[in-house]
């Protein structure tokens, strides 16, 4: 299950990211929000973040008008690691290296063409399981 959030700026992005996992029979949930109305990132984020650290997703897609906000806000979830990117050899090496499990992009930033490819690109590629990423990873968690 794939966790879905976004803000007003996020909103027409999301939209076209439920096309595609629809058309990938792919299962989400969406935390919302849910129109273009003014609203704060944080909510949607923590949401999000939320459902990925307590195992209710296995991974969540997160997207404001930057990608900035949102990727800041979920990334406080302990568990969490956030990527924001806008380019597919970031969403690969994210998935390959900081076994990433939220994908956060900028709808202000991106296209709807290339942001599919890197939702794609994100979704369908696995975490490398290398000893040394695993170091790095264990690293952040600690305090
Ligand atoms: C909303 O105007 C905007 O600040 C938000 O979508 C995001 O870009 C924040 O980082």
């Amino acid at each position: 299950m794939i966790a879905l959030g976004c803000d007003h700026g996020g909103y027409e992005l999301k939209q076209e990211v439920i096309k595609y996992l629809e058309e990938k029979k792919l299962a989400y949930k969406d935390f919302g929000t849910y129109s273009k109305e003014s609203c704060d990132y944080p909510l949607y984020a923590k949401a999000v973040a939320k459902a990925v650290s307590e195992g209710e997703c296995e991974q969540g897609i997160l997207i404001c008008g930057t990608g900035i906000g949102i990727s800041i806000a979920a990334n406080k979830v302990k568990g969490i690691r956030a990527a924001l990117c806008h380019d597919c050899f970031s969403a690969e090496a994210t998935r390959q290296h900081n076994n990433a499990n939220i994908l956060c992009m900028g709808g202000r930033i991106v296209g709807p063409g290339l942001a599919i490819k890197i939702v794609d690109t994100f979704l369908n590629t696995p975490f490398s399981n290398d000893e040394r990423h695993i170091r790095r990873i264990n690293l952040i968690e600690e305090e």
